[in-house]
């Protein structure tokens, strides 16, 4: 069944999964019509800060011929500032445009967004909840150092707030073999709903406090920042910040052909001493975010069989 709106990674297949990267990998190697989508508009509608995912969708649309339309900050910036509410915002501006990229920071926003929309709504962070798009590269970037879906992923830090913690999970999930270790302070480990999807999909999951343990059986070490923004005060905050962190000491303990990735921004808990090891790929990761959405705008609004 063909996606109209790409609103969280539990819609996708295995087979879709193939396809855009197969998509991904043409765009890569420079094989690809670079006016396919001329005449079509993507508005990209963010209510939360972004610098990855918001120009990584405008470079892919004006990559491949498509204009933009745009509001960072909508809160201050669009009519949201005078009252306007998500719904009525959402009714307009798919009235102005072929498909819109939400970012919100309430929990199932681009839900209520795709059920008004005319046009595709594609989830670019709701909150605590989701980010597929997210997911999709960084297991594109996952896929691109081990051929054979079957290893052992660790995810450190906010699980309970990270979104792209939530997506990147339920998509691994698709693999049966694929090991996950959680490594987060008790309070901010995975929500319920994940860890229900977890065991009712039989995937091979551990959660830990013990950074060490989890270091040396990974072959995927999936860092993220602590969710600042999502704590009731900075105290709550300060408690959790700079627990685990990756920097050459770390490096001595890690297997040698394992990779480091994170979904950036990164605050401390990566030192950027890191960052020139082979097996640091985290700018890697988000240039490929560029290819990834190419496919999707491709898949959403491209003539069919491109
Ligand atoms: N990874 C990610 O979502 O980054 P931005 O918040 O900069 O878009």
């Amino acid at each position: 069944m063909k996606l109209k709106h790409i609103i969280s990674s539990k819609q996708f297949e295995k087979s879709f999964i193939r396809s855009i990267f197969e998509k991904a990998d043409q765009i890569k190697s420079g094989r690809y019509n670079k006016n396919i989508l001329a005449g079509r508009i993507m508005a990209t509608l963010f209510y939360e800060p972004s610098t990855r995912t918001r120009f990584s969708f405008e470079s892919a649309m004006q990559r491949l011929g498509g204009s933009v339309i745009s509001t960072e900050n909508a809160y201050q910036f669009s009519s949201a500032a005078k009252g306007e509410t998500i719904e009525d915002t959402i009714r307009i501006v798919s009235s102005y445009s072929d498909v819109i990229v939400l970012r919100h920071d309430t929990l199932g926003a681009s839900q209520v967004a795709a059920s008004l929309s005319k046009v595709p709504v594609i989830n670019a962070g709701d909150g605590n909840g989701e980010h597929p798009t997210q997911a999709l590269l960084d297991l594109y970037t996952i896929f691109s150092k081990f051929k054979t879906p079957d290893f052992t992923v660790i995810m450190i830090g906010d699980l309970l707030n990270g979104r792209t913690i939530h997506s990147l999970s339920y998509l691994l999930s698709l693999y049966p073999k694929i090991k996950i270790i959680f490594v987060s302070p008790k309070a901010l480990a995975i929500p319920k709903t994940l860890k229900s999807h977890l065991i009712a999909t039989k995937i091979d999951f551990t959660e830990t406090e013990d950074f060490d343990f989890a270091l040396k059986k990974a072959d995927v070490i999936y860092q993220t920042r602590i969710q600042k923004e999502r704590f009731k005060t900075k105290n709550d905050y300060k408690k959790y910040f700079g627990r685990f962190i990756i920097d050459e000491s770390t490096l001595q303990k890690i297997k040698p052909r394992s990779i480091i990735m994170h979904p950036l921004p990164r605050i401390n808990e990566i030192a950027p001493s890191v960052d020139s090891d082979p097996r640091a790929l985290y700018f890697q990761q988000a240039a490929n975010g560029v290819y990834i959405r190419m496919a999707l705008l491709l898949y959403l609004l491209g003539p069919k069989n491109q």
